[in-house]
C-alpha cells in the first residue's frame, strides 16, 4: 500500500521547479520551495504568479484558490528547511556536479525514510543515487513543460530503488493527475529520446537555410497535427537546456541524431536561450507571446 505523501519539497525554481511546485500545492500539498540565494527565490516565485495570475485571468482558478496555492508553499533560501520533507523533488539545471552536491547535502538534512527525487531529463539517476547513503530511496520524476499542463510524469528507477518507493511515487503522480510511465535509466528516457532527434533536425533543416523557421513549424503543426513547432518548441524548453540534454544524450549512444546542430551552441553562448531570455529562434515581445522579427 503507497504512503500518502504530504509534505514535499522542490529545490530549484526555474521554468520546471516553479512548474513542478506549482502541480503539488495545487494538488493539496505542503510545499517548501527552496533557491539558491532571494534574487533567484524572487524570480522563482515570479514564474508561479504569472501562471497562477494567467490561470485566474482566463477563469481557470479563482482568486480565493490562488492565495490558497500560495498558502501551501513556504519559500525559503536553506535546503535546512527541508528537514521535515518526505519527498524532495530536485529541478535544477542539468550539471552533475551541482546535483550530486545537492543530494549529498539532502542525505545529510532529511530524515532516512525521505525519498529523493532528481526532475533529470538526461543525467544519470544512478550516480545521482551513489551520492547519497540512501541509494534505494532515490528516483527519478520527471516532468515535462508546462508542467501545469503536460499530463505525464516518467518515474525513472535504477537497478536498486525500492519497490516501495516507486510505489509511493507512481501514486503521487496520481494524485497530480498526472500519467506516469515507468521505465529504467537511461539517457533521455522514452519521450526525450524520441523528441530530440526530431528536434535536432528541425534545427540542421533550419540552420542549413533549407526552409524557414515559419515553415518548418507550420508543417508539423498543420501537417501533423502537433500543438506547437519544433523551432518554437525548442525556445519553449530552452536553448540551453535542449543542448544539454542532446550533449548528453549523444555522449551516452554516439547516436549521430543527437549530436547537437552547430547552431544551438552557438545561440546559447550568445545568450539566446529562447523565452526565458526574450529571444531564440524567435523573439518574445512579452512574456508567452511569439512574435515574429
Ligand atoms: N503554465 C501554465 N499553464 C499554461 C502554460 C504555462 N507555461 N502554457 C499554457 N498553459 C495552459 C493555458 O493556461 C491553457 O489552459 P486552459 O486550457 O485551462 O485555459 C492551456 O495550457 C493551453 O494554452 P494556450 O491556449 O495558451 O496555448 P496552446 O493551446 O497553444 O497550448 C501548450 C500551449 C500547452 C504549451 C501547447 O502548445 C503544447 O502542448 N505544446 C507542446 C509542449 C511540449 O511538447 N512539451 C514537452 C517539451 S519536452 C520536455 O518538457 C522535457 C524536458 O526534459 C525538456
Amino acid at each position: 500500500m503507497a504512503r500518502e505523501l504530504t509534505e514535499v519539497g522542490v529545490v530549484g525554481l526555474g521554468t520546471m521547479g516553479a512548474g513542478i511546485a506549482e502541480v503539488l500545492a495545487r494538488a493539496g500539498l505542503s510545499v517548501t520551495a527552496v533557491e539558491v540565494n532571494e534574487d533567484a527565490l524572487a524570480r522563482g516565485r515570479g514564474h508561479l504568479e504569472h501562471s497562477t495570475d494567467r490561470a485566474v485571468s482566463r477563469g481557470k482558478l479563482d482568486p480565493a484558490e490562488r492565495d490558497e496555492i500560495f498558502g501551501r508553499i513556504r519559500f525559503s533560501t536553506s535546503l535546512e528547511d527541508l528537514a521535515q520533507a518526505e519527498l524532495v523533488i530536485e529541478a535544477v539545471p542539468e550539471r552533475m556536479e551541482l546535483k550530486t552536491e545537492i543530494f549529498a547535502a539532502l542525505d545529510k538534512i532529511c530524515p532516512s525514510d525521505t525519498i529523493l527525487a532528481t526532475n533529470t531529463s538526461s543525467l544519470s539517476v544512478t550516480e545521482l543515487s551513489v551520492a547519497t547513503g540512501r541509494p534505494s530511496k532515490v528516483i527519478g520524476m520527471h516532468f515535462f513543460n508546462p508542467a501545469p499542463v503536460m499530463k505525464l510524469v516518467e518515474v525513472v528507477q535504477t537497478v536498486v530503488t525500492e519497490p516501495s518507493v516507486i510505489e509511493d511515487v507512481e501514486a503521487l503522480a496520481e494524485r497530480l493527475g498526472k500519467v506516469d510511465v515507468t521505465i529504467g535509466d537511461r539517457a533521455g528516457f522514452i519521450a526525450n529520446a524520441l523528441l530530440f532527434g526530431y528536434l535536432n533536425h528541425a534545427v540542421s533543416m533550419y540552420e542549413n537555410r533549407y526552409a524557414s523557421r515559419e515553415d518548418i513549424d507550420a508543417a508539423m503543426r498543420l501537417g501533423c497535427g502537433l500543438p506547437m513547432g519544433p523551432l518554437a518548441l525548442m525556445d519553449l524548453i530552452g536553448i540551453d537546456t535542449a543542448y544539454e540534454i542532446l550533449d548528453t544524450m549523444y555522449k551516452q549512444s554516439r547516436n549521430r541524431l543527437h549530436a547537437p546542430s552547430p547552431i544551438i551552441k552557438q545561440m546559447m553562448t550568445a545568450g539566446l536561450l529562447g523565452r526565458k531570455s526574450g529571444r531564440g529562434f524567435y523573439t518574445y515581445a512579452q512574456r508567452d507571446s511569439a512574435q515574429v522579427v
